[in-house]
């Protein structure tokens, strides 16, 4: 990754004023988390490294990182919300990821809660953690995985089991891409979201959520551990909880278990 062209075109106010690389790491995530404990570190504070030995996915899931290839970011934010706002950030994540993949001319579509998907294939993923102390949050971390650059035969060597449900950007587009590019634009749009979100409230950007996901009035099937959710989408409440009417009439709220605390 070429710090100095990612340098060179952020342009965003909060958001990517201190950046920090590494080779490799075990998780950004875990990284930023760590030392956002024990340092004050300046909100918007991006880390983003060029492989992780031990990529988080949600759901205590590993994030297979290989080298070279792909994006692997977390974002520092400290807002000053309560606990249960925090979900929002995720639905802002999403929102900047897919603002992004349309200035690439392509069609990504949000799966809710957390992925994107290019053509039915996932293409990215977001894991927002959390530092609560007492009452409100310390401080939030949005962790981003993009895939860019693996082309169909590298997916079926490093995720066989996987690589029917993956894509990348790379494969979407036809061409290699350059990283830093898509990690600037991605950046940016962040740093708008946030900017937004500091300005209007978690309101302002839910219903922008709402209007790219566009899931309301559609049938949607969800796998919450044992359970399924089965029917059409009435509604998503202020914390981004799903509200589903299933055939027999009863309306059930679906909880999005990707947030970790
Ligand atoms: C998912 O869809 O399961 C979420 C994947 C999130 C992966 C990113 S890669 C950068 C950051 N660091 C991590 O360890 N995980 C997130």
């Amino acid at each position: 990754m070429k710090t100095i062209e990612l340098k060179k075109k952020i342009n965003g106010q909060i958001v990517g004023n201190e950046l920090l690389f590494f080779n490799e790491i075990e998780s950004t995530n875990r990284y930023l988390y760590q030392k956002a404990s024990k340092n004050d570190m300046p909100d918007g504070t991006v880390v983003i490294s060029d492989s992780q030995s031990a990529g988080r996915g949600r759901l205590k899931r590993t994030w297979i990182s290989p080298k070279g290839k792909n994006l692997y970011i977390s974002v520092l934010l400290k807002p000053n919300i309560i606990p249960n706002d925090a979900t929002i950030f995720t639905f802002l994540a999403s929102c900047a990821l897919k603002d992004t993949f349309d200035e690439y001319g392509v069609n990504s579509k949000i799966k809710w809660p957390n992925d994107i998907l290019i053509d039915g294939k996932k293409v990215a993923g977001v894991l927002t953690e959390l530092k609560i102390n007492s009452v409100s949050v310390e401080f939030i971390i949005v962790g981003i995985g993009v895939n860019i650059n693996m082309t169909n035969n590298f997916i079926m060597c490093v995720m066989p089991d996987i690589s029917h449900k993956v894509t990348s950007l790379s494969i979407e587009l036809g061409k290699e891409l350059m990283r830093e590019e898509f990690a600037a634009t991605l950046i940016n749009n962040i740093d708008d979201y946030y900017l937004r979100f500091l300005k209007y409230g978690k309101s302002n950007i839910l219903s922008v959520w709402v209007e790219k996901w566009g899931g309301i009035g559609t049938e949607l099937e969800i796998l919450d551990g044992e359970k399924t959710y089965k029917g059409l989408v009435e509604s998503v409440d202020e914390n981004g909880f799903l509200y589903i009417r299933d055939k027999d009439g009863k309306l059930e709220k679906v909880i999005a278990g990707d947030i970790a605390f």
